[in-house]
């Protein structure tokens, strides 16, 4: 070999490897999640005024800080009963977390308020928490849907709004989850927050505001069958719900199915015109994703589908975490255990800076315990490419 070729040939050897590496990097990274780091943000029955932390929900903010809230119930894990909204924010991408701060307290409520929805609208940057009173209706009427806002990434709060003066009296329950602001046509800028009703009017509904969250209007309904009317194991009650958009722009809800209509597993329904209908043909059951009738997690990103609920038929237990290559046609088998025991409520969210760092974590938070789940709130960081 000539001095030439020996210098050549490591040098293009070298450039094939980092294309196909780079190559594979850009299009298909095969996606291979890994617990990077778990931490618990909120334990129950520890701290003065809380008895239990449930209801997490997680949101990016505009500026790159990660937000945690959770309802802090004062008096017991009940869902009626006075309540906090309890909030964390880190500035570290999940490293450390504030000190916790109560934006909401309904005081004395004998059935208090009810989180919630997360939305971050772009156009200002702020970030809207959505949230119910008097949901349940528990010694008190009517119910009432409230909102906050920071302006500034989280470090302070509005005093609450009440949206039912726009919306109209009704008992809707925001999530829990994040709510979204469309990226695509139709309705590109759309606030799109989704929730369930109660026995008055059950089923899935989207409140949407085009301008930002000043106003808001009622959009789409999947009403349950028989609609107003007391339930029956197996009538068809969609309830808790969570959101997401596909790059076409269509608008997919990922729903717990209350009473098991048709399977032990999620409902799934499409909405083309941005949360202003969800027709009953649009409506799926996805029999891969099992689940004990629970709110679950699910997000988009970068064309895949993430999702996480406990993978079991009959028990709040084994916090898992799925993902589909296909927009949720299909759901890779080799699925993530996050937690083994029990566990509950969770969602998700990633970083949108686009930076390389960014784009390799989505960050999940959910509840967990060892001998019931609602024991903490765990925030877990999961590197998607197995820590490479
Ligand atoms: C919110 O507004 C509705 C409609 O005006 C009203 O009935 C309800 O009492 C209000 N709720 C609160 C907490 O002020
Ligand atoms: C936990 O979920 C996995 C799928 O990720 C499943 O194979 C396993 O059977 C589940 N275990 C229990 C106890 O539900």
């Amino acid at each position: 070999m000539d001095t030439m070729a020996r210098l050549v040939l490591p040098t293009l050897l070298f450039s094939l490897a980092w294309l196909s590496c780079s190559g594979g990097r850009s299009s298909k990274l095969e996606i291979d999640p890994l617990v990077y780091e778990e931490q618990l943000l909120w334990v129950s029955g520890v701290q003065g005024e809380v008895n239990t932390y449930r209801i997490p929900l997680l949101t990016f903010t505009p500026k790159g800080s990660l937000l945690a809230f959770a309802e802090g119930r004062k008096k017991s894990a009940s869902d009626v009963g006075a309540k906090f909204i309890a909030v964390r924010r880190s500035t570290d991408k999940g490293s450390t977390w504030s000190p916790t701060v109560f934006i909401v307290d309904d005081g004395l409520a004998a059935n208090g308020l009810n989180l919630g929805s997360v939305v971050v609208e772009e156009e200002l940057g702020s970030i809207i928490v959505v949230y119910s009173i008097c949901f349940l209706l528990y010694q008190c009427k009517p119910a009432s849907i409230m909102m906050v806002q920071s302006y500034d990434d989280g470090l302070s709060w509005s005093q609450p709004r009440n949206l039912s003066r726009q919306l109209g009296v009704k008992a809707f329950a925001p999530g829990p989850g994040y709510g979204i602001q469309k990226k695509y046509e139709p309705a590109k800028g759309r606030l799109v927050v989704c929730g369930h009703g109660t026995l008055e009017g059950d089923g899935v509904f989207c409140i949407l505001s085009d301008d930002y969250g000043k106003n808001w209007y009622n959009g789409a309904a999947l009403k349950s069958i028989p609609y107003n009317q007391p339930k029956k194991p197996q009538d068809f009650n969609p309830d808790e719900c969570q959101p997401y958009e596909l790059p076409d722009g269509s608008i997919v809800i990922n729903v717990r199915n209350q009473n098991r209509y048709h399977c032990k597993c999620r409902v799934i329904v499409h909405s083309h015109d941005g949360g202003l209908t969800l027709p009953i043909d649009n409506v799926r059951f996805d029999y891969e994703l099992i689940d004990p009738v629970v709110a679950a997690g699910a997000l988009v990103k970068d064309g895949i589908i993430y999702f996480t609920n406990p993978h079991n038929e009959a028990n709040r237990v084994n916090l898992t975490l799925r993902w589909s290559l296909d927009h949720g046609k299909n759901w890779e088998k080799k699925a993530v255990q996050i937690w083994p025991g029990p566990s509950a409520y969770s969602c998700m969210t990633y970083l949108n800076s686009g930076s390389p760092e960014d784009q390799k974590y989505i960050y999940i938070i959910y509840e967990k315990g060892h001998k019931v789940y609602d024991e903490t709130v765990s925030f877990v960081k999961v590197h998607l490419y197995g820590g490479r």
